[in-house]
């Protein structure tokens, strides 16, 4: 595949080859999810380009979060395709499966170690599920603290470094977990409502580290904050009952009147 953009070679063999010679990172096809007969998800059609940042809103109830469960193998569709690339099927991988080969999630509650420092935390993201003593005990390769010091400087938490995460703010125990997502060296990230409970100040600098990981990195963000939107949007999706109901750029879909009447209109 002459011209092709092959990447993902630096992870574990187990992990299938990341095509992107169509620059389409994600394709959801056809996605339907049901809960005891009601559709959460409906037909949902969905491409994603290698690089871009999107932005996913939508009322309460829309489907955004299960979206993600079925991006990552937490549920699994009734019926239509989900691809990573042009060759990985994400319906045949398991959830770690699809971590492994380069998606990585970040839930809303952190999943830090309170008791460890800033810059443990990231060296035990990187050693990924080894026995915790094992990996504080072990030395690592000035490459691998090469890798964290670039991690700590791209979420800006260089100067927490030896500070217990436990003590850290709610914004920077976000961007700490965000590094740790960034330590298994994922292509697509999937952050679901990053900036809740954020200050001004954190969710400004959280605009900043998404917009920063875009281009090296494909991001998906679900948001209700519209100013946060507003300020990193590129292309927004729009979903409602389950499916695609616009999608454009930010004024594109805010102007638009089937989306002023389900979600912005109040
Ligand atoms: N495991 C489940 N069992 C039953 N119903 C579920 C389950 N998960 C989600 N639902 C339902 O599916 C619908 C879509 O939920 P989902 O969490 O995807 O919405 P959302 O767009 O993320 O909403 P919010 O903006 O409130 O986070 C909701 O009606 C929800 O109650
Ligand atoms: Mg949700």
């Amino acid at each position: 595949m002459i011209g092709g953009r092959f990447l993902g070679q630096n992870r574990r063999s187990a992990a299938p080859r990341l095509d992107l010679s169509h620059n389409i990172i994600l394709y959801l096809e056809g996605i339907s999810v049901s809960f005891d007969g009601f559709k959460a998800l409906n037909d949902l059609n969905l491409y994603i380009e290698a690089g871009e940042l999107r932005c996913i809103i939508g009322p309460n109830g829309a489907g955004k979060t299960t979206m993600m469960d079925v991006i990552t193998g937490k549920t699994r569709p009734d019926t239509g395709s989900a691809w990573f690339g042009q060759t990985v099927d994400l319906l045949s991988l398991s959830e770690p499966e699809i971590a492994t080969a380069g998606i990585g999630r970040k839930f809303q509650k952190p999943t830090i170690f309170p008791n460890h420092t800033t810059f443990e935390n990231l060296e035990l993201a990187m050693a990924g599920d080894k026995a915790v003593w094992k990996v504080l005990f072990a030395r690592i390769s000035s490459e691998q603290a090469d890798r964290i010091d670039s991690v700590l400087r791209t979420i800006g938490l260089s100067d927490k470094r030896n500070v217990l995460a436990g003590s850290l703010s709610h914004g920077q125990k976000q961007w700490l977990e965000i590094g740790m997502l960034l330590m298994q060296s994922p292509e697509l990230l999937l952050v679901d409502e990053p900036v809740a409970g954020m200050t001004p100040q954190e969710t400004e600098r959280t605009a900043e580290l998404l917009v920063s990981l875009s281009g090296t990195h494909s991001v998906v963000v679900v948001e209700h904050d519209m100013a946060f939107v507003r300020s990193i949007a590129r292309t927004v999706t729009v979903l409602h009952q389950g499916s695609v109901l616009a999608e454009g750029s930010m004024d594109q879909v805010q102007n638009d009147p089937k989306v002023i009447e389900v979600y912005l209109g109040d």
